[in-house]
C-alpha cells in the first residue's frame, strides 16, 4: 500500500463513473474522498445512476458539474476530450451491464464512450446480486477485462440490496480509494520499455491429431503482458493460447517449442525485458507421424527428443542491461531446483512455483511464488503470500523496474 495517498491523488484527474446500482450512494462518499485527498474529479453519471442518486449531489461535491450525456455538453466529443484528459478512469459502481458492454467494446452513452476513448488506466469497482456476480458471463467479463490490464476492486461479502447476504457487495470506498492510488502510483512506470512475454504450453505433435501438451492455461503470461501494457510498456505476447489480450499488445500465436523458439529469438534482441512464463515442453517426439497413426498397427513406440532450450539460449544471448525472467514450475524442493536453473540459464529473476497444490499454479487464477534473484545482485528469494496472478504479474514487475533502475541500459 501507498503511504501518502494525497501525495499521488493531487491534482490528478479522475473520471468517476456511476452506474445504477444501488451503491451508488456510495460513491458520493468516494467522490468526497478523492476530492479531499486533493484529486480532480470529473462525474459521469450513466442514465440508470441518476434513478438512484441525484446529479446535483456529486456536481456540489466533484471538481466540476456532472456529466450525464454525450450530447448534453456544447463539446460535441466530449468522451474524447474526457478520455485523453484523464489520469485514471474509475467506474464504482460497476453493474453486470457495464462490465458486459466495456468488455465486448459497445459505446452507448458517455460513460462507456469515455471508457473506449481513454489509454488512461481503467479501474472498475463491481457490485451486484450474489447470484448476478457468479454468472459466468459476468466472471467471463470481469476475466476479459482484468486481462485487459483493467484494475478489478473485487466485490465484498455483505449485507445486499432487499436483505440478502453474500457476495457482490461495493467494495468499500477507502478499499477503492487505495486501487485507484495504487494504479496512479504505479503509473507509466514501463513507458517506452519493450517488454517480451511467453504464455501459455506449447504442443508437441504425435501425429496428425495427437499431441503431447501440459497443463499450463496461458494466465500467468497474459497477465504479465496485460499489466506491464497497463503501466506503458510496449509488449509482445506470443503465447500458445487464444485468451483475450490488452489493447495495444502485440500478439503472436505459436504452437510448439519449436515455433516458440524462432518467434522469441527472433524478437529477444530488442527487448529492454523478457519474461518467459510459458511452459515449453522439454522434450518432443522424434518423428510425428505425418497421418493419424492406426490402431490396427499397435502401440506406437513414440521415441522423444529435447526441445531448444530458449530461456537457455536466452541466458547465453542476454544483450546488457536486459531483464531475463524465468519461471521454474516444480512439485517438490522448490527453492533447490529453482536456483539451480536461475544459475544454469543465467537469468536475473526466477519465479519458483509450486504446482503440486489446487491453488497455485497452473490453470487457476491465484498463485503463490518464491522470487529468486541471481546471485551478482545479493537480494534474499521472496516469498509471496497467495495473490492473484494479475498482483503477482505487478509484483515482479515492481522488481524489474527496481532492477532496471539499479542497472539502467
Ligand atoms: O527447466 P525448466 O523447463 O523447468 O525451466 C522453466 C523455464 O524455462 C521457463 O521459464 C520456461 O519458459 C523455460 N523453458 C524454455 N525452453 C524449454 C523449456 C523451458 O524456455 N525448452
Amino acid at each position: 500500500m501507498v503511504d501518502d495517498p494525497g501525495a499521488v491523488l493531487a491534482g490528478r484527474r479522475v473520471v468517476l463513473g456511476v452506474t445504477g446500482g444501488i451503491a451508488a450512494y456510495k460513491a458520493v462518499e468516494l467522490c468526497r474522498r478523492l476530492v479531499d485527498l486533493g484529486a480532480h474529479v470529473v462525474p459521469v453519471l450513466t442514465e440508470g445512476a441518476l434513478r438512484f442518486v441525484g446529479e446535483s449531489t456529486f456536481s456540489a461535491l466533484a471538481s466540476e458539474p456532472a456529466r450525464t450525456s454525450l450530447f448534453d455538453d456544447v463539446d460535441p466529443i466530449p468522451h474524447t476530450r474526457l478520455g485523453r484528459a484523464a489520469d485514471v478512469v474509475v467506474v464504482a459502481p460497476a453493474t453486470a451491464a457495464l462490465l458486459g458492454r466495456y468488455a465486448a467494446g459497445i459505446s452507448d452513452d458517455l460513460l462507456t464512450a469515455t471508457l473506449l476513448a481513454t489509454r488512461a488506466p481503467v479501474v472498475v469497482a463491481p457490485a451486484m446480486h450474489t447470484e448476478m456476480w457468479e454468472h459466468p458471463a459476468v466472471q467471463g467479463n470481469v476475466a476479459t477485462l482484468r486481462a485487459r490490464g483493467v484494475e478489478v476492486v473485487d466485490p465484498e461479502a455483505g449485507r445486499l440490496a432487499g436483505g440478502d447476504v453474500g457476495e457482490g457487495r461495493l467494495a468499500d470506498p477507502a478499499r477503492i480509494v487505495d486501487g485507484v492510488v495504487g494504479v496512479l502510483a504505479r503509473g507509466h512506470d514501463l513507458a517506452g520499455v519493450r517488454v517480451l512475454v511467453t504464455a501459455g504450453g506449447t504442443r508437441e505433435a504425435i501425429d496428425a491429431v495427437r499431441f503431447i501438451a501440459n497443463r499450463s492455461s496461458g494466465k500467468m503470461g497474459h497477465a504479465v503482458a496485460g499489466a506491464a501494457a497497463r503501466r506503458g510498456a510496449a509488449v509482445t505476447l506470443v503465447t500458445t493460447v487464444s485468451r483475450p489480450v490488452a489493447a495495444g499488445v502485440e500478439r503472436v500465436e505459436v504452437e510448439t517449442a519449436e515455433e516458440m523458439a524462432q518467434a522469441v529469438l527472433a524478437r529477444a534482441g530488442a527487448a529492454d525485458v523478457v519474461v518467459m512464463a510459458a511452459a515449453v515442453a522439454d522434450f518432443r517426439p522424434k518423428a510425428p507421424s505425418p497421418g493419424k497413426l492406426k490402431k490396427r498397427d499397435g502401440v506406437p513406440e513414440v521415441v522423444l527428443e529435447p526441445t531448444p532450450d530458449i530461456l537457455a539460449t536466452l541466458g547465453e544471448r542476454k544483450p546488457a542491461g536486459q531483464v531475463l525472467v524465468g519461471f521454474a514450475a516444480e512439485t517438490d524442493d522448490l527453492h533447490r531446483n529453482a536456483a539451480a536453473k536461475l544459475d544454469a540459464k543465467n537469468v536475473d529473476i526466477m519465479v519458483a512455483n509450486d504446482v503440486s497444490g489446487p491453488d497455485a499454479g497452473f490453470e487457476v487464477d491465484t498463485n503463490r511464488a518464491i522470487l529468486l534473484y541471481s546471485h551478482d545482485r545479493g537480494l534474499p528469494a521472496e516469498e509471496t503470500p497467495l495473490v492473484s496472478k494479475g498482483d503477482l504479474a505487478d509484483l515482479l514487475l515492481d522488481r524489474i523496474v527496481a532492477q532496471r533502475e539499479k542497472e539502467p541500459r
